[in-house]
C-alpha cells in the first residue's frame, strides 16, 4: 500500500517500507506477482546470468547488497563458496533466515554501511539501488569499494536512460543518466568495465531494452587500498 502523500526521505524510509513489504506479500512487492513459482524461476535465471559475468564463481566469495527474501540468493549461496546477503529490512533477512540456506551469512544494513572484515570477489546488486535516492548511492559505493579485493569485481544493476529521473516513493524507479552514472564510478574509485543504457525517458509502462541489464565496475587501484596483495583486508 502507498499512501498517496508519500514521498521518499531516505534509508529510514525504505527500511520502514520493506519491512512492511515483507510481512505482506513480499514475492509480489519483489517480482510484481504472488507468484511463488515466478519468484524462483526469475531468481534461477537472473542467477545464470550472473554466473556468465563469474567464470570462477565456484572458488569465489559473493556479497549480495539488497537480497530481500531470497529470490536469487537461495542459488548464489549454492554456486559461490561463501555467500553474504546484505539488506536494509530485517523483515526480509528473517524470511531468507527461516530457509535455512546453506554458506550464508545474513548482515542488516542501516542503508550503506557494511560489517568489517569482509573481503569478496564479487559484489552483486540487482533491482535494488534503482530504490534508493540518487545522494545516497556514493556512501553504497564506497562501502562496496571497501569490501571487494583489488581482482575483485561490482556487478549490478541501475537503470541508465538519456532522461534522469529521481524515485518518489520505496518502490519506485531512479534512473541515472550516462554522464551521472560515469560520475559516480570516478568519485568512488571504480573504472567502468561494462555499462548499458536505454534510449530517452523511463516510463512504467514500456520500459527500456536495457533497464535490468548487469554493469560492471572494478576497483581502481589507490594508494591508501584496504586490502593487501592477497586481498585481505588490511586490519585483520
Ligand atoms: C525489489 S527488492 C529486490 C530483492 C532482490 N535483490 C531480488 O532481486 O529479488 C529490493 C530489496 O532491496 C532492499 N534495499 C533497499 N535499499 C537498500 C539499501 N540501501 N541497502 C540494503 N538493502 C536495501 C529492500 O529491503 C528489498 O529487500
Amino acid at each position: 500500500m502507498i499512501e498517496s502523500s508519500e514521498k521518499h526521505e531516505g534509508f529510514a524510509y525504505s527500511r520502514a517500507r520493506w519491512d512492511w513489504a515483507s510481512s505482506a506479500d513480499h514475492a509480489y512487492w519483489i517480482t510484481g506477482t504472488s507468484s511463488v513459482d515466478h519468484f524462483d524461476r526469475s531468481g534461477w535465471a537472473d542467477a545464470c546470468n550472473l554466473a556468465t559475468l563469474c567464470p570462477g564463481y565456484r572458488d569465489q566469495t559473493i556479497l549480495e547488497w539488497g537480497s530481500g527474501s531470497g529470490r536469487v540468493t537461495q542459488y548464489l549461496c549454492r554456486m559461490f563458496r561463501r555467500t553474504h546477503a546484505v539488506d536494509i529490512s530485517s523483515g526480509m533477512l528473517g524470511l531468507l533466515a527461516q530457509r535455512g540456506f546453506p554458506d550464508l551469512s545474513l548482515h542488516h544494513t542501516d542503508g550503506a554501511e557494511l560489517p568489517p572484515g569482509i573481503a569478496v570477489d564479487v559484489v552483486y546488486s540487482y533491482i535494488c539501488w534503482m530504490h534508493n535516492r540518487k545522494e545516497d548511492l556514493p556512501a553504497i559505493m564506497r562501502a562496496c569499494r571497501a569490501v571487494l579485493k583489488p581482482t575483485g569485481k561490482l556487478v549490478f544493476q541501475l537503470p541508465v536512460y538519456d532522461e534522469p529521473r529521481s524515485p518518489r516513493t520505496f518502490i519506485d524507479t531512479a534512473c541515472w543518466t550516462p554522464r551521472e552514472f560515469l560520475e559516480l564510478a570516478e568519485e568512488t574509485g571504480f573504472a567502468v568495465t561494462r555499462m548499458t543504457a536505454s534510449v530517452g525517458a523511463f516510463a512504467p509502462e514500456s520500459m527500456g531494452a536495457n533497464h535490468f541489464d548487469l554493469h560492471e565496475w572494478r576497483p581502481r587501484p589507490c594508494a591508501s587500498s584496504n586490502h593487501d596483495a592477497n586481498g585481505r583486508p588490511a586490519s585483520i
